[in-house]
């Protein structure tokens, strides 16, 4: 079977294709810029008063949104715990040419894919991360998280990941005020994110993509 391999999107940053999933890890129009509005802006920039966030990411993937958060850490002198769920981790090797564009430096971007899974580790003064091998949503809550990453694949790849268990298992690893945010509009999405207690916001999507999703917990 073919292997995930670099792909280059149009803002010139990478990202990764996957035939396993016929899918892209990010858009086509702009890996970086899709990730900086999507779970930057629309995510993390709700917090710049907080003095430290437990983040939640499910799709380390190629660990650029991770890049971003650390930076983002640094940025606003905020201190974030990351853990990051990935069912299929990369191999470092691969992504000697992955391209971050303007997002961190290289030796960051290793050092997140070089760090130990399944342990914490302390990579700079304002940031941690955390990367656990498991498949969502088979997840054994230890804390309530501040802010969740939702970048599973798409619906029409991955059906099961948008449906009534994941996204309680989302709700449940939320505190109270907790934030959740994806790339994904879809309706039914929505409903059942307010059906399982939260205040949906469907906020402009990235170039090229409309809408996107901001959940608040109850
Ligand atoms: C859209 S990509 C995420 C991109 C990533 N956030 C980044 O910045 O590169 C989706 C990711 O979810 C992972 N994934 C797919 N199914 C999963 C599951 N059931 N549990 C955990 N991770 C999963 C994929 O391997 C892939 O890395």
């Amino acid at each position: 079977m073919k292997e995930a391999h670099i792909i280059e999107t149009a803002d010139g940053s990478s990202s990764i294709h996957a035939p396993q999933f016929n899918a892209s890890y990010h858009s086509l129009h702009g890996a970086l810029q899709e990730s900086r509005h999507v779970f930057i802006q629309q995510g993390l920039d709700l917090f710049t008063a907080s003095n430290k966030i437990h983040l939640l990411e499910i799709g380390f993937g190629s660990g650029l949104n991770a890049l971003l958060a650390w930076n983002w850490a640094i940025e606003h002198s905020v201190e974030i715990s990351y853990t990051g769920i990935e069912a299929y981790p990369l191999d470092p090797e691969m992504l000697h040419d992955f391209h971050v564009g303007d997002a961190g430096s290289r030796d960051q971007f290793m050092q997140l894919h070089q760090s130990e899974w399944e342990v914490t580790n302390h990579v700079s003064p304002l940031f941690s991360i955390h990367k656990k091998k498991l498949n969502w949503p088979q997840f054994e809550l230890e804390q309530q998280y501040d802010l969740l990453f939702y970048d599973a694949f798409a619906p029409n790849c991955q059906p099961e990941l948008w449906e009534k268990e994941a996204l309680e298992c989302c709700v449940n690893s939320m505190r109270s005020g907790g934030i959740w945010v994806s790339y994904c509009a879809k309706g039914e999405v929505r409903r059942m994110l307010i059906s399982q207690g939260c205040d949906v916001e469907r906020l402009p999507g990235p170039p090229f993509k409309r809408h996107m999703l901001r959940a608040r917990k109850h």
